[in-house]
């Protein structure tokens, strides 16, 4: 049998595989050149604040990363690092310095938060036309009425994976497993919006498995790592897979592993996202491509148009 391991690097394209650092390459590449042209059109450099409490490495790692391709892409970045012992009033306060900062376009609060703050709170207090991970209620509101706003960026990220293999989802059934706000249930109004029939299992669906075998679409998002083993996956599936856990190698290194048992779901699936290389680089893509959107509303311009009725991103959608 062959052994298919999402880490190793193919030399060939495989036609299954959903090459989520390619898809964000591309995304990104056309950020930038959003970012020039807007520039160029107004004197304006989009500019994005990352905000993270406390020491959580991952965390840590993850808004680095963010900065870095901030960077990048053109705009600039304002990371604020507060101690882990930070209060909910403090907290509101550098919010509200940020609101009020014509520099600043997009504001992003790292979760999870220290358990003394409240993550609906602090994100409720960014205001709605700088909240470029779409988390409050005023963007989570216009999402579930088909209003245009800032859309979460992982769900976002998953919607642009799946276009890259489907040229049309309607009608399809999408099964979500996962119910956070974080990333299941934006997903389910996304896919609802692109016609799908839609499931999200949680902890208490009594079936998971039979759920998921439902689905022509499958998108996993718990955190729980190696849930999805190979039965849960229906023949031909397209399976996203949003879980990043970070595991302990025999090198004393770590690295990521999903929620899904790769090596069992693909030779079911029709096509799948490995991890790393899958969904993660889509999530800081359109990190940036949110704040460049956010620019672009500040500045009374239109918005780019990523949910745009055809799909494209500079990258077409499947034929
Ligand atoms: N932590 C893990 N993913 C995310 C994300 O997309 N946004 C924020 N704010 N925190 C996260």
């Amino acid at each position: 049998m062959t052994t298919i391991d999402a880490d190793k690097p193919r030399d060939t394209v495989d036609p299954k595989m959903i090459d989520g650092k390619a898809i964000a390459k591309a995304l990104t590449a056309r950020v930038a050149e959003g970012v020039r042209a807007f520039h160029a059109e107004c004197g304006v450099t989009p500019g994005l604040a990352v905000v993270l409490v406390g020491n959580d490495p991952a965390s840590e790692v993850y808004v680095k990363n963010k900065a870095l391709q901030t960077h990048r892409a053109g705009m600039r970045s304002f990371m604020h690092m507060l101690p882990e012992t930070t209060e909910q009033e403090e907290l509101l306060d550098l919010i509200g310095r940020l609101n009020d900062d014509p520099k600043i376009h997009g504001i992003l609060v790292q979760l999870p938060l220290p358990t003394q703050l409240d993550p609906v709170v602090v994100t409720n207090a960014i205001a709605p036309h700088k909240d470029v991970d779409g988390l409050g209620e005023v963007n989570a509101g216009r999402l579930s009425l088909g209003i245009p706003g800032l859309v979460p960026c992982t769900p976002l990220g998953c919607l642009l994976l799946l276009r890259s293999v489907h040229r049309d989802m309607a009608g399809k059934h999408a099964v979500v497993i996962g119910a956070s706000s974080l990333v299941g249930k934006p997903m389910a109004q996304l896919l609802l919006r692109e016609g799908c029939t839609v499931s999200v299992g949680h902890v208490q669906t009594r079936d998971p498995a039979g759920l998921a075998r439902e689905g022509d679409i499958l998108v996993v998002a718990t955190g729980v790592r190696g849930l999805v083993r190979g039965d849960w996956v229906r023949e031909g599936a397209t399976v996203i897979d949003v879980g990043i856990t970070r595991v302990p190698t025999e090198t004393g290194k770590t690295k990521l592993a999903g929620d899904v048992v790769f090596e069992e779901a693909y030779p079911r699936a029709g096509h799948i996202t490995p991890v790393p290389g899958g969904v993660g680089p889509m999530t800081i893509a359109c990190l940036l491509h949110n704040t460049l959107e956010a620019a672009r509303l500040g500045a009374g311009l239109s918005a780019g148009g990523l949910l745009e009725a055809d799909g494209t991103v500079g990258l077409e959608r499947a034929s």
